[in-house]
């Protein structure tokens, strides 16, 4: 009888811990608002499961290239939305975060149920941003009312604006959700920022985070502000790109001063434009001029899009004594002829990258997923009955 005893109450215990996973408390950084501003924002998310690109792209409800310029990830072609990334890697979803009911958070995905759903396994496929209960209580499903095959959900989100501003700097919030064996010391080398930064941020008291929690990760970044853009501003994360003017251009951060700087996007759609006027400078160009007196560094910059037309000027700067980085590695001005575009101005047909995946593995580790969830609720099952049967004899 003790052998029995001994047998079965690990595994009490075990199916006890099993049920006990799903009901985690886990915490979660709110910003409270009251304005109906929003903000540009950055999700953290581990792929559940290998999935394209475009596949990503519709369960956040983001454009696949507005992915891939976030995580910088491969040159976008036409055929870039079909790659395939691995389980597990992390991406970063651009989203945009607004103020509902008082707090900041997205609200735009929208998820289509599928068959075999659970307000668990929709949390699991949003990597855990969102969890099952919530998902419940902001849809008022419950048992009158059960997730219906092909009904459609809301998925909030949740994110943070502060102003953009971090330190004093320019920053854009990351919600990240932290992993198995993370501390919050790991997430702030791994992001480039510091604990005290991430306890001031979210407001901790301790600098403890467990599994599941979801913090708000300040990411430095750069700012149009200055930049005198007409019509339109932008704040871009370091280590991402933002395309803008109907993808003709993209932004992005320039490592050693976080400044921004805009290029022509080298993507496969029409761009008009592109070089400044009275001169052979594309955007994003630069050429010197040296006088006696001085070094003039000339550079044609992005200002902005209005109406199909994309806005560019050029820019002067003039140095006494040329800095090294500056004066001696630059082309000098008049130097590109039309014929040599170094931009690639005119439409290119894009080519095809090689996948690094096979297709057939979404399916299958979706699949696993599901055989897994069977065999743990069959598991649950017999040592229940098992259980029972251990009293009655
Ligand atoms: C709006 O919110 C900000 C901070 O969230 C607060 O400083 C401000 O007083 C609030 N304004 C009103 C009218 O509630
Ligand atoms: C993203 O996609 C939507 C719809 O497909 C489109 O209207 C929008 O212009 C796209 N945004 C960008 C930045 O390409
Ligand atoms: C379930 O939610 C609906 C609203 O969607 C509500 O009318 C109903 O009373 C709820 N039922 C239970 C059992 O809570
Ligand atoms: C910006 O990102 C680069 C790498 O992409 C990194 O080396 C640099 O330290 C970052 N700068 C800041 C201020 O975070
Ligand atoms: C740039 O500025 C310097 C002096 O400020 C001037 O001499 C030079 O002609 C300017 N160059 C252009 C191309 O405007």
């Amino acid at each position: 009888m003790r052998n029995y005893q001994q047998f079965v109450w690990p595994q009490i215990l075990c199916l006890m811990l099993l049920s006990f996973e799903y009901e985690v408390e886990t915490k979660s950084t709110i910003e409270a608002c009251n304005s109906s501003d929003s903000c540009p924002s950055l999700l953290s998310y581990f792929l559940p499961w290998d999935s394209k690109v475009s596949e990503i792209a519709t369960r956040f409800h983001v454009n696949a290239s507005d992915i891939l310029a976030s995580n910088s990830l491969f040159p976008i072609t036409s055929s870039s939305a079909h790659q395939i990334l691995r389980a597990k890697t992390f991406v970063k979803i651009p989203i945009f975060c607004s103020c509902v009911d008082g707090i900041r958070r997205s609200m735009s995905t929208i998820y289509t149920v599928r068959a075999a759903d659970t307000a668990a396994s929709i949390s699991e496929g949003y990597g855990g941003l969102v969890s099952g209960e919530q998902i419940k209580i902001l849809n008022s499903i419950n048992g009158s009312n059960p997730l219906r095959n092909g009904g459609t959900l809301v998925i909030p989100l949740p994110c943070t604006c502060f102003n953009n501003v971090n330190n004093g700097g320019t920053a854009v919030y990351m919600s990240y959700v932290v992993q198995i064996r993370e501390s919050l010391s790991s997430i702030a080398a791994k992001f480039g920022t510091t604990i005290s930064d991430l306890k001031a941020v979210n407001g901790f008291s301790e600098p403890t985070v467990d599994p599941g929690d979801i913090i708000s990760l300040p990411i430095a970044a750069c700012s149009s502000a200055t930049l005198k853009w007409y019509d339109e501003s932008m704040i871009v994360p370091n280590g991402s790109y933002t395309l803008t003017a109907s993808n003709c251009i993209k932004c992005s951060c320039q490592p050693m001063d976080i400044t921004m700087r805009c290029v022509p996007s080298g993507l496969a759609v029409p761009c008009y434009n592109l070089r400044c006027k009275q001169s052979n400078l594309i955007i994003g160009s630069e050429c010197v001029e040296h006088s006696e007196t001085a070094c003039n560094l000339i550079q044609c910059v992005y200002r902005g899009h209005r109406g199909g037309k994309i806005l560019s000027s050029m820019k002067n700067s003039s140095y006494l004594q040329c800095p090294d980085n500056v004066c001696h590695r630059r082309a000098s001005c008049w130097s590109f002829s039309s014929s040599e575009d170094p931009f690639g101005m005119s439409p290119k047909t894009s080519s095809s990258l090689p996948l690094p995946v096979s297709k057939a593995s979404q399916k299958t580790s979706a699949f696993n997923g599901r055989l897994a969830r069977f065999l743990i609720n069959l598991l649950q099952i017999f040592l229940f009955l098992k259980f029972i049967l251990y009293f009655l004899i």
